[in-house]
């Protein structure tokens, strides 16, 4: 298969991430032959020195004519190129990682996907004022519901087949309710086995027992709290990706922003990007069935995990090794599978 990518690099160790991203996923495409074209755009604090704005027409165009878009993070101008860029291409599922490796110190085993609603609840921002009280509005739709719904279920049917709706509807009974009710009956349709949790209990969950969860189906508030938890649970932002997905588009990029203290130094750690990569494979696999992603996804996932087990680590999390001896060492457990 051939795929087009719309890359940004973006600021700080925006580059330096992505450049060692770029030989890995090179190097998958030539071992499982997939076919990558890539394309390079701008966004983010340089593109708004250069050319006058953080998100450029040209890079919107861009993205939309790709299979893929990738970015590595940005700086100051975050909100109006990747936030802004989530509202333009209606990417309403934020889907957030948390796996915890031997050879990482986290707070307990865990391996779960949050799948967080990302365009409803109180963050469509409508807030206002009368006299001396100030109301804000918690949004739901039924068509919000269900097409969050179908991408964990999406994401669930390649693991363990497995949600936990997390709400709190016992309070909330019309909106947490509408939410819990509607997005059951359409996990159901795919043959999903559904578990419901309320929201303040599985704060506690995620700490105390987090092997009980799978995938985690949970309003955009909600979600977005317990996405930080679940990450520093798993042991820290330099191994976090996440992708943005909508209908039409997709975005996968790190967690973690442009770490300006460390940028230049060539000590960035790279495997939140290669989890990005790792991400964007698995998701051609569920959405085109492409098999020979699958195979390069299942390979990059142990080859990551075999390196961060033999202590290829950079010094945010202890190690003493560089951004590029990490790469060198992945590409070579990654050529055993040539
Ligand atoms: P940050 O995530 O850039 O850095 C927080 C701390 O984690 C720093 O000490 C940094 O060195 C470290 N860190 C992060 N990623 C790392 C990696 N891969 N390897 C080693 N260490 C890593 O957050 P901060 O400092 O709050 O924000 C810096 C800039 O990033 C801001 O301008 C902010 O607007 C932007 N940002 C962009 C995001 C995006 O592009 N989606 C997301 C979050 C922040
Ligand atoms: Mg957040």
């Amino acid at each position: 298969m051939k795929y087009r990518i719309a890359w940004m690099k973006g600021d700080g160790i925006g580059p330096e991430i992505s450049d060692a991203a770029i030989r890995v996923l090179t190097l998958l495409g030539d071992i499982f032959g997939i076919n990558w074209e890539l394309n390079f755009y701008e966004m983010g604090d340089e593109a708004k020195k250069k050319l006058g704005t953080a998100l450029p027409e040209e890079t919107i165009k861009g993205i939309k004519s790709s299979d893929l878009a990738i970015k590595g993070p940005v700086g100051e101008t975050a909100f109006e190129s990747i936030v802004t860029l989530r509202l333009i291409l209606d990417l309403y599922a934020n889907i957030r990682p948390a796996k915890s490796y031997k050879g990482v110190p986290s707070v307990k085993p865990i391996d779960v996907i949050i799948v967080r609603e990302n365009t409803e609840d109180l963050y469509k921002g409508i807030e206002f004022k009368i006299n001396d009280t100030v109301v804000a509005l918690k949004i739901f739709s039924e068509k919000g519901i269900k097409r969050i719904a179908r991408i964990a279920a999406m994401y669930a049917l390649n693991r363990k087949k497995k949600v936990t709706i997390v709400h709190k509807a016992n309070v909330m009974r019309i909106t947490d309710g509408f939410f819990r009710d509607i997005s059951r009956q359409e996990l159901e349709k795919f043959g999903i086995n559904v578990d419901e949790k309320y929201v303040d209990a599985m704060s506690m969950a995620l700490i105390r027992n987090p092997q009980d969860f799978d995938v985690i189906l949970t309003p955009n508030v909600y979600g977005d709290i317990l996405s930080d938890e679940a990450a520093q649970v798993a042991g820290g932002l330099g191994f976090a990706a996440s992708a943005n997905i909508g209908d039409n588009y997709n975005l996968f990029e790190p967690v973690h922003g442009s770490a300006p203290d460390i940028a230049g130094k060539g000590i960035a750690n790279p495997y939140s990007m290669f989890n990005v990569i790792l991400m964007a494979l698995e998701y051609l696999y569920i959405k085109k069935n492409d098999v020979n992603a699958q195979r390069a996804s299942e390979a990059l996932g142990k080859s990551i995990e075999s390196c961060i087990s033999k202590g290829f680590l950079t010094p945010d999390v202890g190690g003493k090794f560089k951004t590029n001896d990490i790469t060198n060492y992945l590409e070579q457990e990654l050529k055993a599978y040539a």
